[in-house]
């Protein structure tokens, strides 16, 4: 626990629910770990409150907040200033307050790349991916995607509209088109990528999977599930089953967390400190 006092640094995390982030954990160890007087705590914030919470962060003079499901694009009218990358993608993890003025951030997409490198030493660039999904976190790791150079990028949706809608975001960067889930065509792209990411949100109960047929799996591919409770979906549990090389959603939340940090406190963390306390909730 830090020891609080009157100059002690305000941050958290708001969301709806809250109660299960691992994100406290994780900051205040970093912040004891470096000596940092700060304290991070969970904010639970209801749909139609977000305007209010926000201002309470100005009049409580927070220096920063992490912001999760459901308000990452509720935010961003409220803000002083947006980051580039976060406008592009449409979403704000991590609000800071620099000068007095809320400046809104995404950290969710280049912490993906981050966790790529870190634990399957997976460079994006020239690479063929596949992305089953098209909500929020899809069009985040497209724009990710794009600004690393991927050679070709497919977005995997049932409602094809809304992979289309990704795909033109992002088709003025790279290689992009849209693909109908569980289609001959879907497996075809698929059995060519050297990267593949669900983030849809089925794979939370055991058993259920947003793919059918695993047919297009390859020994030694990678494959990427963003969900991380349960730590191996059926996702993740059938693509290692073909040898693909697997990976959950633990790494990219400690990468978000990590490039956060950074922002909130000036100062840098180590990847593995960050994973090392989500993992120990
Ligand atoms: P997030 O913001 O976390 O990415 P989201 O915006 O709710 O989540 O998006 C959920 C994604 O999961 C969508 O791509 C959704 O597909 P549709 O656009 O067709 O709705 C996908 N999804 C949810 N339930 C699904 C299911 N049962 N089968 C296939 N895809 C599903």
């Amino acid at each position: 626990m830090p020891k609080i006092n009157g100059s002690t640094i305000l941050l958290g995390v708001m969301g709806d629910p809250i109660a299960h982030t691992a994100s406290p954990r994780m900051h205040n160890a970093a912040f004891d770990h470096l000596g940092v007087n700060a304290v991070y705590v969970p904010l639970h914030v209801v749909s139609g409150q977000v305007d209010a919470a926000i201002h309470a962060l100005r009049v409580l003079q927070f220096k920063g907040v992490n912001v999760t499901v459901p308000h990452k694009e509720h935010v961003m009218p409220f803000l002083d200033e947006l980051d580039p990358l976060a406008r592009q993608i449409g979403a704000v993890n991590t609000i800071v307050s620099i000068n007095k003025r809320l400046v809104g951030f995404n950290t969710d997409a280049p912490g993906f790349l981050v966790a790529l490198k870190e634990e399957l030493r997976f460079l994006v660039a020239g690479k063929h991916v596949g992305i089953l999904g098209a909500g929020g976190t899809a069009k985040a790791l497209a724009v990710a995607m794009a600004h690393a150079g991927v050679g070709k990028l497919g977005i995997v949706n049932r409602t094809m509209a809304s992979a289309q809608a990704i795909a033109a975001v992002v088709s003025g960067r790279c290689d992009v088109r849209s693909y109908a889930l569980n289609s001959l065509e879907m497996r075809t792209f698929l059995s060519q990528c050297d990267l593949v990411i669900n983030t849809t949100s089925v794979g939370m109960v055991l058993g259920e999977s947003p793919i059918e047929d695993f047919s297009w799996v390859r020994p030694g591919q990678h494959v990427v599930d963003v969900i991380y409770n349960p730590g191996k979906t059926t996702f993740l549990q059938e693509a290692e089953h073909r040898e693909a090389k697997i990976l959950n959603g633990v790494g990219m939340l400690a990468a978000q967390g990590m490039l956060a940090f950074e922002l909130f406190t000036g100062k840098t963390i180590p990847y593995d400190f960050m994973k090392q306390h989500i993992l120990r909730g």
